[in-house]
């Protein structure tokens, strides 16, 4: 936790979102480096309400379902970074091929791979998340923070707009390992992941980044009820997101109200739908494919966007471009990668 950020952005509680907002305190501070928060407990100000956050490896778990959220997450919450790959590798045989501890290792593989193996590996640069920032960065035609990213798992995409726009970056995610692997990077200027080379086979990967950014901080928390004020940034930036949370039209719609007016919305999406992420009924096209649309997502995320200005010209999303078929490489292992045609598009809050 970036305390600058923390004075700064003033975040609130979660939990009583009647009324006023009432903003965090900083509970208990047990360790703190460079500016950063490591270990703590956040609450509410409220004196009625109370609620406690903690804080753990840098990490603010800024959830109303904190306790829910620690209750089912608790093994990759504690799971450690320091074990040798050989030890690593007895534990994950031990767990298996559908264990918790194999899905983290497989998660972290594939995002700290795909953020940071370019600081290793020049192949990482091809089709990589990076390209589609580059492509939304131009539909959009520039742009200016404060930001906020959505979705920004391992973290590399906040510390590439913190350096675009010199001004704060803040990046929420509902995955706590990857945001382990972006705070690491943005403290440290280092990142340590797991690698699948195979299987159950993988390296222990240390990579040293070039100097990161300081004005980039991490959240784990739901961009749905986030806890910042309306209209608070000039910026909204998520990549890959809407087919892999519950609700993509209630993420657009919480979107349209942190951007300031003016604000833009950058978004791409392989429309990768799965029913594990987002149920049937709320997947943007993938279904239905009798309809006037045959099912294409592009097309009917196009067809709602209009209709929501047609709607509310005054407060609406409104399209400024769009490019289909941007490429996205994603790393499975050594020897298999997966390459999907994202869908890029730039659009802009009415007003400012
Ligand atoms: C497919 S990953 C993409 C990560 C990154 N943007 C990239 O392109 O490499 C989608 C991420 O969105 C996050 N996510 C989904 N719904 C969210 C929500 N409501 N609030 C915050 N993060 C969310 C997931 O936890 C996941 O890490
Ligand atoms: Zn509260």
């Amino acid at each position: 936790l970036l305390l600058e950020h923390f004075e700064k952005l003033q975040p609130f509680c979660p939990v009583c979102n009647t009324g006023e907002p009432a903003p965090l305190r900083i509970a208990s501070r047990q360790t703190e480096a460079g500016g950063h928060l490591i270990h703590g407990v956040l609450h509410c100000s409220r004196p009625d309400c109370m609620h406690e956050f903690p804080v753990i490896d840098g990490v603010p778990v800024v959830l109303a379902g904190a306790r829910d959220y620690v209750r089912e997450n608790l093994l990759a919450m504690v799971m450690r970074a320091d074990l040798s790959s050989d030890i690593e590798s007895l534990l994950g045989d031990c767990a298996g091929a559908s264990s918790v501890f194999e899905a983290t290792r497989q998660q972290q593989s594939a995002y700290g791979y795909g953020h940071y193996g370019y600081a290793k590996d020049a192949g990482c640069n091809k089709a990589s998340v990076y390209t589609i920032l580059e492509v939304c960065l131009e539909l959009a035609g520039g742009i200016t923070g404060p930001v906020l990213e959505i979705g920004c798992g391992a973290g590399g995409v906040a510390q590439r707009l913190a350096a675009t726009v010199q001004q704060p970056v803040v990046a929420m995610d509902l995955n706590f390992s990857l945001l382990q692997i972006a705070t690491s990077a943005a403290r440290n200027n280092r990142v340590t992941f797991p690698r699948r080379r195979i299987g159950l086979v993988y390296d222990r990967m240390e990579i040293e980044l070039p100097p990161q950014q300081r004005n980039a901080s991490f959240w784990l928390g739901d961009a749905v009820a986030a806890p910042w004020a309306e209209g608070m940034f000039q910026t909204i930036v998520a990549l890959n997101v809407l087919d892999s949370t519950p609700s993509p039209l209630q993420l657009l719609q919480s979107a349209g109200r942190l951007l300031a007016p003016g604000g833009k919305l950058l978004l791409s999406c392989p429309f990768d739908w799965s029913p594990r992420a987002t149920p049937v009924d709320q997947w943007l096209g993938g279904h239905s494919q009798r309809g006037p649309h045959g099912g294409d997502s592009a097309a009917i995320l196009h067809e709602t966007l209009g209709n929501w200005q047609a709607q509310q010209p005054a407060d609406a999303l409104q399209i400024i471009a769009a490019r289909d078929d941007v490429p996205w490489r994603m790393y499975v292992h050594e020897r298999s990668h997966v390459e999907y045609r994202t869908h890029c598009l730039a659009l802009r809050r009415p007003g400012g």
